[in-house]
């Protein structure tokens, strides 16, 4: 697979988050940009406790106290490092990671994750 642009680095903040949608049909994959101390990961946008997307309304991942992934469905708490759970009902498990690179002023997908 060839590297798939993303978006502009400039369009995702420090301690930022940024979904992204690569494909079309029924099944794209849904993905979320986290930028904290000008480290930029990428995780797939499905929370391991019951399988919904991360945010609701759509684009709203964070939460007003710090830099967490909150999924809004059950209120868990995932950290930007690494994706892992750190409080709610799947403590402990963590979101897939996807494989990105910064590329000049742009982030890209290196590589598409396996069918979840
Ligand atoms: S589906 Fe995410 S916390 Fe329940």
């Amino acid at each position: 697979m060839n590297a798939i642009r993303l978006m502009d680095l400039a369009e995702l903040p420090d301690d930022g988050a940024v979904p992204f949608t690569v494909g079309e049909g029924d099944w794209p994959l849904r993905g979320v940009l986290v930028r904290r101390a000008g480290e930029v990961r990428a995780y797939v946008n499905h929370c391991p406790h019951a399988g919904h997307r991360l945010d609701f309304p759509p684009g709203k991942f964070t939460t007003p106290d710090g830099p967490w992934l909150r999924c809004a469905s059950h209120g868990a708490l995932f950290r930007f490092e690494d994706g892992e759970c750190v409080a709610g009902p799947c403590a402990g498990h963590y979101l897939q990671t996807l494989p990105v690179a910064v590329r000049g002023t742009a982030v890209f997908l290196l590589e598409a994750p396996a069918p979840l």
